[in-house]
């Protein structure tokens, strides 16, 4: 079902606009965009009421909205001359015809959980974000278990609105519920279910993506390598994804969760070292999760290490107990420690929602922190040794660092079976985990910032060793712009991008060229680490 390019068929329409509206020749570019969008439509107080300039009363509201890292919450970072929410697929359509024809770069924006807050900072200027918040139904098909959800949906609305239809279907993408769907799939996606379902970018059947040329396309009229592409090449690269149709999978009524926690004086580090080979390893209906932080014990009066193993099980707790009695006895797992309840109030636990919160808290889209972040991944292939993890602790333990975090997340199961090449997130069977390093800080200013980056990296740097080379692979939703050499002004050698490219996609990183290269051969929609095009 491919459109007729926006370009004709508004033809007419734009001609009858520019005779009654000819008087109006304006010099800013922004202007230009502005009035050239106004002309797509007919209503245009209607399409007003959806375009922020610097001069609007809410312009700094719309624009920190959706920001949910407070590093990229200054002045100091270049602003859009314009953000555009559009409510109707034509709108981004016609965006994307306007920021051509004015030269004005553009920014995607749907959830704002980027790492590097590429949806919302750009220094190819001047830019306008179209921020898809209004774009977020999500129609939940029980019977046939398979939904379509339009990008600007958060995962929380996603899960809430499939268990409104049937308890005992899901889906299986990331943990925190602000994320929107249009980012997180777009770099694969991942969360507890992946051992069972694989990622999210796994389980799409169909997509609608606007492309450079401002056409709708769907699976079929874009053929299988775009819609290859799409499924985990990297948000803004290869068009506008306008919504997802996903496949939804089967989860029992009664699934169980446990937190247990363990510091280093209840023998954290030879769990953890253990956990290593273990996690992998364990029936795909279990993941145990592992997060790493600094405590202050209360016993001893001291800093020290909590190591905690979160999990979710798809099945009854009696089921459970067995399962770890033999897989990982080590942990001393006890049913006290388990809590049984549905798919959906295990989304609220993993997230550390109370006990008693409802639901309804899956809908809310405002940040859930606004803290000041920095993150990293790796990819780890064979267990470290403990000697390795107390190098980790006596990092984590320095004191001018205000909170250090790491998150393991096990592989095995599902993700081993699914080939690399099958979508272009490569990272699949050879993995035991992934780490994900964050450090958080509150404090304000340069020297505060400076310091806890250079502290992630010192602790990147040291963790060589131990983790995946040649490449050291990346997880490209945990954008992080320290490796390798960026494109900021749109002209990174394909040698320069293949550093980072690599990292994120290893060898599928040829094919995403190749495509990005036959759909949108001038990089119009290009941020920092965007696949580059070869030039001809
Ligand atoms: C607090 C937090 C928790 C997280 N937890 C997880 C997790 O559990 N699992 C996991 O896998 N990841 C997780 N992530 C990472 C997250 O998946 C990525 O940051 C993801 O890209 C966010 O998507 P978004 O739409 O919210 O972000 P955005 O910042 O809006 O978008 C990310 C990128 O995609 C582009 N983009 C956005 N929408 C579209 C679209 N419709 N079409 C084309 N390009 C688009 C943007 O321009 C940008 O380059 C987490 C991130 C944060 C900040
Ligand atoms: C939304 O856009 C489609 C074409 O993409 C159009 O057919 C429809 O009329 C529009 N709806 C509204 C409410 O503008
Ligand atoms: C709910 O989904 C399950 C699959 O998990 C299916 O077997 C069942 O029939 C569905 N129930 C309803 C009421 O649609
Ligand atoms: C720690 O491990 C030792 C043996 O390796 C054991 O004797 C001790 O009870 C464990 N401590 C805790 C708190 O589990
Ligand atoms: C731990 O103790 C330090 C110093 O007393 C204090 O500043 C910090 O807030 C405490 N952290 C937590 C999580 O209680
Ligand atoms: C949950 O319980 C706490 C006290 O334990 C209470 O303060 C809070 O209001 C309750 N929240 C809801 C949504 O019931
Ligand atoms: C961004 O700044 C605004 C205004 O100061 C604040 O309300 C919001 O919480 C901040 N967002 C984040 C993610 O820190
Ligand atoms: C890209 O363009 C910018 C601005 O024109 C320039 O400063 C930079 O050196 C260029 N980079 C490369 C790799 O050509």
């Amino acid at each position: 079902m491919e459109m007729a390019s926006l370009n004709s068929s508004l033809l007419p329409l734009l001609f009858l606009l520019l005779l009654s509206f000819s008087w109006l020749t304006l010099a800013h570019p922004h202007e230009d965009f502005l009035q050239c969008l106004s002309f797509h439509f007919q209503d245009s107080t209607a399409i007003s009421k959806l375009i922020y300039t610097p001069t609007s009363p809410s312009y700094s509201s719309v624009l920190q909205f959706s920001v949910q890292n407070n590093r990229f919450n200054t002045t100091s970072d270049p602003e859009p001359v314009v953000i555009f929410t559009p409510t109707n697929v034509s709108h981004v359509q016609a965006a994307i015809y306007c920021s051509r024809k004015q030269n004005l770069h553009i920014r995607i924006r749907s959830g704002g959980h980027d790492y590097e807050g590429l949806s919302y900072v750009s220094y190819s200027l001047p830019f306008v974000i179209v921020d898809l918040i209004n774009l977020r139904k999500v129609a939940v098909d029980a019977r046939h278990k398979t939904a379509w959800v339009q990008a600007g949906a958060s995962l929380g609305e996603v899960y809430y609105r499939i268990a409104e239809k049937n308890r005992t279907l899901a889906f299986p993408a990331g943990i925190w519920p602000t994320i929107g769907v249009g980012g997180h799939i777009s770099g694969g996606g991942y969360g507890m279910m992946m051992r069972k379902y694989g990622l999210a970018a796994d389980n799409v059947i169909d997509a609608q993506l606007i492309d450079v040329k401002g056409r709708i396309l769907d699976r079929a009229s874009m053929g299988e390598d775009l819609f290859w592409a799409i499924r985990g090449g990297g948000g803004n690269t290869f068009g506008v994804v306008v919504a997802w149709k996903l496949k939804l999978v089967p989860v029992p009524p009664t699934v169980t969760v446990f937190t247990v926690p363990r510091t280093l004086e209840q023998n954290a580090t030879k769990l953890v070292h253990r956990w290593q080979s273990v996690a992998s390893k364990l029936h795909k209906d279990l993941t145990i999760a592992l997060v790493l932080r600094r405590i202050n014990s209360s016993e001893e009066g001291k800093t020290t290490i909590l190591a905690a193993f979160t999990s979710l099980f798809l099945g009854g707790v009696d089921r459970l107990l067995p399962l770890m009695q033999e897989s990982f006895p080590e942990l001393g797992l006890v049913k006290e420690d388990c809590i049984e309840m549905s798919w959906i109030k295990s989304v609220l636990y993993v997230v550390g929602f109370p006990s008693n919160a409802s639901s309804d808290v899956l809908l809310a889209r405002t940040p859930l922190t606004n803290r000041n972040f920095k993150g990293k991944s790796d990819y780890v292939k064979e267990p470290m040794p403990e000697t390795a993890l107390e190098g980790i602790w006596e990092r984590f333990l320095e004191a001018d660092i205000d909170t250090p975090q790491m998150v393991w997340a096990p592989y095995g199961g599902k993700m081993d079976e699914i080939s690399e090449t099958s979508i272009p997130f490569p990272h699949r069977s050879g993995n035991l985990y992934k780490i994900q390093h964050l450090v958080f800080w509150d404090e304000e200013g340069n020297e505060a910032s400076k310091r806890h980056i250079s502290w992630i990296r010192r602790l990147y740097d040291y963790l060589t060793p131990y983790v995946s080379k040649n490449p050291r692979a990346a997880y490209v939703n945990y954008r992080d712009l320290d490796i390798g050499i960026n494109n900021i002004q749109g002209n990174t050698s394909y040698r320069q991008a293949s550093i980072w490219g690599i990292k994120y996609f290893d060898n599928n990183f040829d094919r995403l060229v190749s495509v990005k290269t036959r759909v949108d051969p001038t990089n119009f929609f290009r941020n920092e680490q965007s696949i580059p095009p070869l030039s001809s």
